[in-house]
């Protein structure tokens, strides 16, 4: 099939922009090569998809029980579903309402947030890493460091109105939950319940706000082509339109949204640290040709002077250490230049 080229390409920076000029036909900066294309028919949708996990019973007498279950779901997929989070359904809700809010606002309110330069701690861009990615992702992201919060704060965008105060209720909750998940997955470890926030050192959270507008050709193109998460812990909240895909036992499998429930993935680091036993897994976005999706992943990562090593106790039960150790900052800057793709940058922290 050949698209028509655009004689004239607008130029915009920032894809909401640009797609109402596209309606027919991605540009072709956005086309991957014919071997690198999401394959669209070929994915599983059925139900059985990644495990689910109800929170509910770790305050309680079942607590041993979740922190199993919890256990096996980082083993066996790396990825898995919570319910009874705690976080409360209007906290929710005017996350996704006021994350909707800002990608509709006027291109020059928007243009205000915009910045390539990944050192910036608030930034809005596009894509993945403008400066040095071949093919483009079907997205637009505003990125957020959020704790300390009180150091933050105030460089985040300040329109919509109530944006502060919302994506601030929000990231306090998303660090509870975060902080119970590593409770419960070091106990999995059998290693003390601080030991991964710890770990960790002094601690930062990082969450994105992505918006992957409707798209003509969703064959060709991807919102996020497959990676793993370079950070510590995950927490995804998605809106009610599907597009997020997990690698399960060499099978795509799309995570269909369940507004009652947060995806957790574990990232590289909590690899790391339970010295594979837990798995960083490949997933992606694929786009819609009708509906704009949003989701807001809450990345919980190490201080960048962390250093990140396999954990003790799990290495002395007979299993070598599989990684020497680093700094997260040493790991983080190879993870951004080398951009998003299927290798495992991890490979290059392995023990001789
Ligand atoms: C990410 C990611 C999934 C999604 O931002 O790292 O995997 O559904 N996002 O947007
Ligand atoms: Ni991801």
């Amino acid at each position: 099939m050949s698209s028509p080229m655009a004689t004239t390409v607008p130029t915009k920076v920032l894809l909401s922009d640009l797609v109402s000029s596209f309606v027919e036909y991605v540009p072709s900066n956005y086309i991957r090569p014919a071997s690198d294309r999401p394959d669209l028919l070929n994915v599983e949708t059925s139900d059985t998809t990644i495990p689910i996990v109800d929170l509910q019973g770790l305050a309680g007498t079942n607590r041993s029980r979740v922190v199993e279950e919890i256990g096996i779901a980082c083993e066996n997929d790396g990825f898995f579903q919570v319910t009874n989070h705690g976080i409360p359904k209007d906290v929710i809700e005017g996350m996704l309402r006021v994350a909707k809010e800002f990608f509709h606002l006027p291109e020059s309110e928007r243009l205000k947030s915009y910045s390539d330069d990944p050192a910036k701690t608030t930034r809005l861009s596009t894509s993945f890493n403008v400066k040095t990615e071949k093919a483009s992702s079907w997205r637009d992201y505003l990125r957020l460091h959020c704790y300390p919060l009180e150091n933050f704060v105030d460089e985040w965008p300040c329109n919509p109105p109530c944006f502060r105060q919302v994506v601030a209720e929000y990231c306090k909750n998303a660090r509870e939950l975060v902080l119970r998940l590593l409770e419960a997955i070091s106990e999995s470890l059998e290693l003390e319940g601080d030991y991964m926030v710890k770990a960790l050192g002094k601690q930062a959270q990082h969450m994105a706000i992505n918006y992957y507008p409707p798209c003509p050709q969703p064959e060709l193109t991807y919102g996020l082509p497959g990676h793993k998460d370079p950070n510590a812990i995950t927490i995804l909240l998605q809106d009610g339109v599907p597009g997020l895909q997990v690698l399960r036992k060499g099978k795509w499998v799309t995570v269909n949204p369940d507004p009652d429930t947060l995806v957790i993935n574990i990232g590289d680091m909590i690899q790391v640290l339970s010295n594979d036993r837990f798995k960083s897994v490949l997933h992606r976005v694929v786009v819609s040709k009708t509906s704009e999706r949003i989701s807001v992943p809450t990345f919980y990562c190490p201080s960048p002077d962390a250093l990140i090593k396999p954990a003790e106790v799990v290495v002395e039960k007979g299993h070598p250490p599989i990684y020497r150790s680093f700094t997260y900052a040493e790991y983080y800057e190879k993870f951004w230049n080398q951009g998003l793709q299927s290798a495992s940058w991890l490979d290059v922290f392995k023990a001789t």
